[in-house]
């Protein structure tokens, strides 16, 4: 697999090799966003980068788009009724080709994969929910892991994830894990849905976000957890601009430098 990055500079392959010297992810500072979806990682993740002019990893992003693509090769049954052959994930996660490109008018990152763009299908419950049961293996997550470290070996970068802090970037200079009760993320969604002109139904919603924060927190490896070094902050109560107002003291505090 690859991943290339809005400069077009293709980054570097994939493989099983575990040699990589730890430190060359370290060499720009990295702040790690963790935390369950729907807490307002995005939208911080999001801030904080292009204050400080950093790449951004939207490690979900890459979760969702094998998800989706085991799902359109058959390797993941819609009602979740049979084992998923990690092998075949494994596989495919290794065939794609996949680019990262800030999208300053959506506020968002657009993704690329094998050339052609995904779009908004990769962000819905739907592909959350496949992302969660590939994001359970081990070699998926190993293809996965020097990707997103050699992210970081370019420029400054903010990450968004579950493992960011604990496994991808233990050595970051920032980490947070922001999180908001199951409820305040489901109503939020529900918010988000019906500005988009779609139906919500809160309960499944909220169904559906507690059955992937039981798989994403209770899985063995890398489970969604904040490391012992992060700011733990709850958004339940609080606007997008407390969040990110609070996590930029916080990386001011651990030596980040803003402009502005
Ligand atoms: O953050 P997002 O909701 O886009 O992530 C989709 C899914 O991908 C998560 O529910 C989780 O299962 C998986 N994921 C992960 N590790 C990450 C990011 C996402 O396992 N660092």
């Amino acid at each position: 697999m690859t991943v290339s990055t809005s400069d077009n500079s293709t980054l570097n392959e994939v493989s099983s090799d575990n040699n990589a010297n730890p430190m060359q992810s370290q060499r720009y500072p990295v702040i790690c966003i963790d935390g369950p979806s729907g807490a307002g990682k995005g939208t911080v993740t999001w801030r904080l980068a292009q204050a400080l002019n950093y790449q951004l990893l939207d490690s979900g992003a890459l979760y969702r788009i094998v998800g989706l693509k085991a799902f359109e090769a058959g390797l993941i049954a819609a009602d979740a009724s049979q084992a998923i052959d990690e092998a075949a994930v494994l596989k495919l996660t290794q065939s794609l080709e996949i680019a990262f490109l800030p999208n300053n008018q959506s506020g968002r990152v657009d993704i690329l994969v094998n050339g052609e763009a995904v779009g908004e299908q990769v962000r819905n419950e739907t592909v959350g929910g496949y992302a969660s049961q590939i994001a359970i293996f081990p070699k998926v997550r190993e293809a996965l892991l020097k990707l997103q470290q050699d992210m970081a070996t370019r420029s400054g970068l903010v990450a968004d994830g579950r493992d960011m802090g604990t496994v991808v970037f233990p050595d970051a200079d920032v980490k947070v894990f922001l999180t908001a009760s199951a409820e305040a993320r489901a109503e939020r969604r529900v918010a988000q849905l019906k500005n988009a002109g779609q139906a919500a139904d809160f309960d499944a919603i909220l169904t559906t976000i507690k059955a992937r924060d039981d798989r994403d927190e209770n899985r063995t490896t890398a489970p969604s957890k904040p490391a012992e070094d992060a700011l733990r902050l709850d958004s339940s109560t609080l606007d997008a601009d407390t969040v990110y107002d609070q996590v930029k003291q916080h990386c001011q505090i651990k030596g980040i430098f803003f402009n502005s």
